[in-house]
């Protein structure tokens, strides 16, 4: 299960995010905004990581305008590393070297069609488990 959730400048790329995992089946559930009525994107920062803390999705999907204030707000919650992507490249790596469990993209930097390869390459990418990776990782929580 993916938690997805945005602000009012992630609005309309949410929409396309959700179409798209409609398409492949993917299931997820949407922590709003419901519309692009102006908000404040730590509230669904704070709703989507605490899905994921909680246990109830295993990976989770944030937009904003830049895709930055939402990162960093998700960034602060303990056991969550948000990885804003503008490219898969990064999407790839961020999951195979971080074990990134949420997406940040930016609503008014990429384009649907890069936004939805970035997501499948998120989505589909594994986490290598090397031993200096995860060294890593929990020097994060230290
Ligand atoms: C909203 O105008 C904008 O500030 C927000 O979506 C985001 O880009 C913040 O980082």
């Amino acid at each position: 299960m993916i938690a997805i959730g945005s602000d009012h400048g992630g609005y309309a790329l949410k929409q396309e995010v959700i179409k798209h995992l409609e398409k492949k089946g993917i299931e997820y559930q949407d922590f709003g905004c419901y519309n692009e009525d102006s908000c404040d994107y730590p509230v669904y920062a704070k709703l989507v990581t605490k899905e994921i803390t909680e246990g109830n999705c295993e990976k989770g999907i944030l937009i904003c305008g830049t895709g930055i204030g939402i990162s960093i707000a998700a960034n602060k919650v303990p056991g969550i590393r948000a990885a804003l992507c503008t490219d898969c490249f990064c999407a790839e790596a961020t999951r195979q070297h971080n074990d990134a469990n949420v997406l940040c993209l930016g609503g008014r930097v990429v384009g649907a069609g890069l936004a939805l390869k970035i997501v499948d390459t998120f989505l589909d990418t594994p986490f290598s488990n090397d031993e200096r990776h995860m060294r890593r990782i929990c020097l994060i929580e230290q």
